[in-house]
């Protein structure tokens, strides 16, 4: 019922939204795709006067100068209207924590007041919550919808992590269940180990979780505080999606 109802409103075949993105490599497109794809809307790209290098080093590098001077990157050649939207899925990289640089262009100079946005990124680790809060600085008059956030590894899950999200009234706003104790032995800590097989790069100590009723289900995990890059101790969640088919439990992203 909540689908047939969010694909009348969001207008697959009315013309009204449109799936406006930014990707470097590709990633963000793919999941982009799924979305024009599943609702059966279009597509449009953020393009750049000058892309940056596909190199990851060489593209830091260049973003690091940029926003030490203030600067963003000057968008090419790309007119929209965007008048004939009332709803805009806005998809983006997560650079340095937060909103790709070139979306951040795109939104300096369309002004999306009055509009429907449903954010979507893609990130190496996380980044999500951190982006939407900054989205919402920057287009205050904007109507900011819940979001969705795809690791780049999960990227090959595209299509079915896209169903599983505008499956779910993507209007409404996240909420998770009573926060429990993660136990030794329990079933919460058998998810967590199994999620983490993927990502080892820090040791993460889970203390409490809860549950996000939603299908596939996705559990936030609360860390002991640990060692991020900038050297601060911090706490961290690690949210994890928990397929009903049986498949294994994968990280969606990490905030610290
Ligand atoms: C300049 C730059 C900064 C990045 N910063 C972050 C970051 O802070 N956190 C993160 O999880 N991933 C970060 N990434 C990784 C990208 O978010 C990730 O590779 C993304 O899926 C790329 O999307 P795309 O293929 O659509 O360009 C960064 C990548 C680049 C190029």
């Amino acid at each position: 019922m909540a689908a047939t109802l969010l694909l009348a409103s969001c207008g697959d075949k009315s013309g009204k939204s449109v799936v406006i993105y930014y990707s470097q490599t590709g990633t963000t497109e793919t999941v982009a795709k799924a979305i024009a794809e599943d609702l059966g809307i279009d597509m449009i790209k953020v393009v750049l006067k000058e892309d940056y290098p596909l190199d990851f080093n060489q593209t830091i590098e260049i973003c690091q100068k940029q926003m030490q001077a203030g600067i963003l990157p000057e968008l090419g050649d790309m007119k929209v209207d965007l008048g004939k939207y009332d709803t805009i899925y806005l998809g983006y990289p997560i650079w340095f924590g937060t909103i790709a640089l070139p979306m951040k262009s795109f939104l300096t100079k369309y002004n999306l007041a009055g509009k429907k946005v449903v954010p979507f990124c893609t990130y190496g680790t996380g980044g999500r919550f951190d982006s939407v809060r900054d989205l919402k600085a920057l287009c205050p008059d904007a109507v900011i919808l819940n979001s969705l956030g795809v690791r780049q590894n999960n990227a090959p899950k595209a299509r079915s992590l896209v169903a599983a999200f505008l499956a779910n009234d993507p209007t409404a706003v996240a909420t998770f269940g009573e926060k429990l104790p993660v136990e030794e032995g329990s079933k919460a800590m058998e998810v967590f180990q199994a999620a983490m097989a993927d990502f080892n790069r820090f040791p993460l100590t889970p203390e409490t979780y809860s549950v996000q009723d939603q299908d596939p289900e996705q559990w936030v995990f609360n860390c002991a505080s640990t060692m991020g890059f900038g050297g601060e101790a911090s706490p961290v969640a690690v949210y994890v999606c928990v397929p009903e088919d049986g498949d294994a439990p994968f990280i969606v992203g990490v905030e610290r």
